[in-house]
């Protein structure tokens, strides 16, 4: 007994050193000093930073605002939307200050025990054109903004030292043709390994051979170092050991394991479930490096039956998402994007498409654990251009790498099932442009035989005729719903990926009279409307493409131009001012959802169901007159009253294009009170109701978390939705008060956002006006433990009070 304990405590004593020598040690470089503007010293090791701001990254620098019409400002023709002449356009970039050279410096402390180690710097993206100086050297560049890259820095470094880290990145003007954001807006990391260690993005995974009773999963790993064992241990997701495999033949750098992992558990969206591979490297019978990585196993296949996901046809029901978090910008965030995947479940949505770059690695690790399919992208343009300054600048130079470093550092996400090599890139014209596709479609199989590649094309015609479409593993349309069927025809694959869709635009709220269907409407107050029956000249309303995802087969799936709104791109108002984020979002900037976001639920989302009625019901003015209501609903059949009074039943109609998906009422004339709506099931029995009542004066605010529970990381955020609501608690729809924000205890007020693409109040200060009765509070977490309490006050109105828990990691 004596002898135990003696043992366990010595162990105790030496098992965090072993720990950390056998494992890699990697740290996020999180503190640093930045400064918005050029400054030629600032690689120099003793140049003075003292007065420079203090920041956490990931970082956006341009967040900060203002807004400014003349930032970006852009005379141009935009090819892509079919203009002929050249117009004043504000606002495409998001108006806000990203343009131009930013500094951040830190000073990295390397401790003795690094010395003879292999030290990586690591960046999953800088915005943009990074160059990288140590100690005063420049160790290397990067241009593209979404590129992961990283640089091998254990010969620069000093041991035992001080170490000066200092990136300079540049945004040039006409670079984006959306909002890209500014700084180090991804995480930045130094890991430490021995030098006999996996390489970096180390091991492959794949699952080629699956039945019901035996999986097949084949990790090969990149080894560096002589005389190496790799051992792998797969564990089930409750962490229990299932699996093993030691092996040291290697051929090359690499050693090749197929490991059988019985009755498996297969990923898909409804069932995410992961495994986890412990992958071990020794040498000589001593441990040098390990690392833990998720997979899982599922099976995939394109066919003009459908894509099969473990022989289940599975339609992408997908959203393409740009990568900014709205009034956060582009700086990552975990707690940001998890809100974004679980209001994008409760709609139904099983696919994301990274439009039009690589995506964050957070975001993937979410899809992996949530469920989403992605299509990873890389490209909004090849070696034409569509912005002066954009990537076609270094395509040559660049692409090749670009592309490598996107399949090598995401391939083992099993939520990716396809490559995106372009977004409707201006080299679908011409011979050349072929070639180059050829080119970069192969790139992606030689790093990743696994998936398929697609290309976002809107040039159908000139793909169908110069080879383009046909050379593609997936051909992908934007839009051209009326090209489908001839593009299959003419195309090799026997089936279509409706890559981007609809391009609806609306404002959350916003209804227009008398309601017309038609692209490119404009009204005075730069606003859409809410009836869902307003696009663009390239694009269409959301039934244009339920069709062809209904009645065929054939045509794989959508991914609908956008799920959130995102900062620039203000079409139709890219030539009016103020308007600075786009109206094509399902859900609002502040991630509110709009009415368009119920269509598309009453489809996707089949466990539950949806009844949805619009516009709202304060139309003083308008007694009397002609107020269209629609409803979206799962269910087939509703009938309409107003103040009690039936307006009549209506049932969808499969010969119709619009009352095959909405049910409509469009005589009915408006007066006060309520509006209900009952839906009827198959039987014709009553099966759900939902009603709106005219709601009176503003009272008071009604405040709603997604979470109150946080972690006290300093990063987590609350999202509080901040409702005017009436003396009764009826949601005021049409109120546009000037709130005030207040954060106490363990917790800081992170920026706000009303989803009104027309407003110029920055999120970050701690006031806004409700847009539509409605805002969005972002409530930070400290490093603090404790409560935190939000108060929002109106003039006016009874100030509203909500408290959130702010815990530890591990409690
Ligand atoms: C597409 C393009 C998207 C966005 C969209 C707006 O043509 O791929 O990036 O611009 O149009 O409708």
């Amino acid at each position: 007994m004596k002898t135990y304990k003696t043992i366990s405590c010595l162990l105790i004593l030496i098992l965090p050193h072993l720990l950390f020598s056998q494992k890699r040690d990697i740290e996020d470089i999180k503190t640093w000093k930045f400064f918005k503007g050029e400054n030629k010293d600032a690689y120099k090791i003793d140049f003075n930073d003292a007065s420079w701001q203090d920041v956490q990254i990931p970082h956006d620098w341009a967040i900060y605002g203002p807004f400014n019409k003349d930032i970006d400002k852009q005379i141009v023709k935009i090819e892509q939307n079919n203009e002929e002449v050249a117009t004043e356009k504000t606002g495409r970039t998001g108006s806000l200050p990203f343009i131009g050279t930013g500094w951040y410096r830190t000073v990295l402390s390397i401790p003795e025990s690094a010395e003879g180690k292999q030290i990586l710097l690591t960046f999953d993206g800088a915005m943009s054109n990074a160059e990288v100086f140590l100690n005063g050297k420049k160790i290397g560049n990067r241009p593209y903004g979404y590129s992961y890259f990283y640089f091998d820095i254990s010969k620069e470094l000093k041991i035992g030292e001080d170490n000066l880290l200092a990136v300079r990145l540049e945004n040039e003007s006409q670079s984006s043709r959306w909002y890209p954001g500014a700084g180090l807006y991804r995480k930045v990391q130094l890991i430490t390994k021995d030098t006999v260690s996996f390489k970096h993005w180390g091991p492959t995974i794949t699952t080629p051979y699956i039945t019901g009773e035996m999986a097949k999963v084949e990790i090969k790993s990149k080894v560096q170092g002589k005389n190496v064992r790799v051992e792998t241990t797969i564990k089930d997701s409750t962490g229990k050991a299932i699996a093993f495999n030691s092996n040291s033949q290697r051929f090359g750098d690499e050693v090749e394991q197929n490991i059988p992992v019985e009755e498996p558990n297969l990923w898909s969206p409804s069932h995410p479930y992961l495994y986890t591979a412990e992958i071990k490297l020794f040498k000589d019978g001593e441990l040098k490096d390990s690392q833990e990585m998720r997979f899982g196993i599922r099976e995939f296949k394109y066919t003009p039956e459908g894509f099969k996901l473990n022989g289940k046809v599975t339609k992408f029901k997908g959203v393409c998402l740009h990568h900014d978090l709205g009034p956060i910008g582009t700086a990552i965030n975990k707690a940001a994007l998890k809100r974004q995947l679980t209001i994008l479940k409760d709609l139904g949505c099983n696919a994301i498409r990274s439009a039009h770059n690589m995506p964050s690695l957070e975001q993937l690790e979410l899809a992996d654990e949530m469920g989403f399919l992605v299509i990873a992208e890389s490209f909004d343009e090849w070696k034409k251009p569509k912005v002066k300054n954009g990537y076609n600048q270094h395509f040559d130079e660049w692409a090749e790498k670009d592309v490598e470093n996107l399949v090598r550092a995401t391939k083992n996400h099993p939520s990716i099932i396809m490559w995106s090599a372009g977004n409707e890139v201006p080299d679908q014209w011409g011979s050349e442009g072929v070639k180059r596709l050829h080119w970069l479609q192969e790139i992606f199989h030689r790093e990743d035989p696994t998936r398929p590649v697609t290309v976002g094309m809107d040039q159908v015609k000139a793909v169908m005729e110069n080879g383009f479409g046909a050379v593609l593993d997936i051909p992908g349309l934007n839009y051209r719903v009326h090209l489908y069927e001839e593009a299959r025809e003419s195309f090799p694959q026997g089936f279509i990926l409706g890559s981007e869709t609809a391009s609806t635009v609306s404002s959350r709220g916003i209804y227009k009279f008398p309601v017309k269907k038609g692209h490119d409407i404009t009204y005075p107050d730069l606003q859409s409307s809410s009836y869902d029956l307003e696009y663009c000249s390239w694009s269409n309303i959301p039934e244009e493409d339920f069709v062809q995802q209904d009645d065929h087969d054939w045509v794989l799936g959508e991914f609908v131009w956008t799920g959130f709104d995102y900062l620039g791109e203000p079409t139709p108002y890219d030539n009016y001012w103020p308007s600075r984020s786009s109206y094509f979002g399902m859900i609002d900037l502040a991630g509110i959802p709009k009415d368009r976001y119920y269509l598309y639920r009453s489809r996707w989302n089949t466990e539950d169901e949806t009844l949805h009625i619009l516009p709202h019901w304060n139309w003083a003015g308008r007694e009397g007159e002609v107020t269209p209501v629609f409803v979206y609903t799962s269910y087939n059949k509703a009938e309409l009253f107003i103040n009690g009074k039936s307006q009549g039943i209506r049932i969808k109609q499969k010969d119709s294009l619009l009352e095959r998906y909405r049910l409509m009422w469009n005589e009915v004339l408006y007066e006060p009170g309520t509006i209900k709506v009952v839906a009827y099931d198959e039987n014709d029995k009553p099966a759900m109701e939902k009603e709106i009542v005219t709601a009176g004066k503003p009272h008071h605010l009604k405040l709603e978390a997604d979470r109150t529970n946080l972690t006290a990381n300093g990063e987590d955020l609350s999202f509080i939705t901040v409702s005017v609501v009436d003396k009764d608690g009826n949601v005021c729809p049409t109120a546009t008060n000037q709130l005030s924000f207040k954060v106490d205890g363990a917790g800081k007020y992170r920026a706000a956002s009303n989803g009104d693409p027309t407003s110029l109040e920055m999120f970050h200060l701690p006031t806004m006006k409700a847009f539509s009765g409605k805002l969005v509070v972002l409530v930070q977490s400290t490093t603090d433990v404790g409560e935190i309490e939000l108060s929002v006050s109106g003039k006016g109105l009874q100030t509203g009070n909500i408290k959130l828990q702010s815990k530890t990691i591990n409690p």
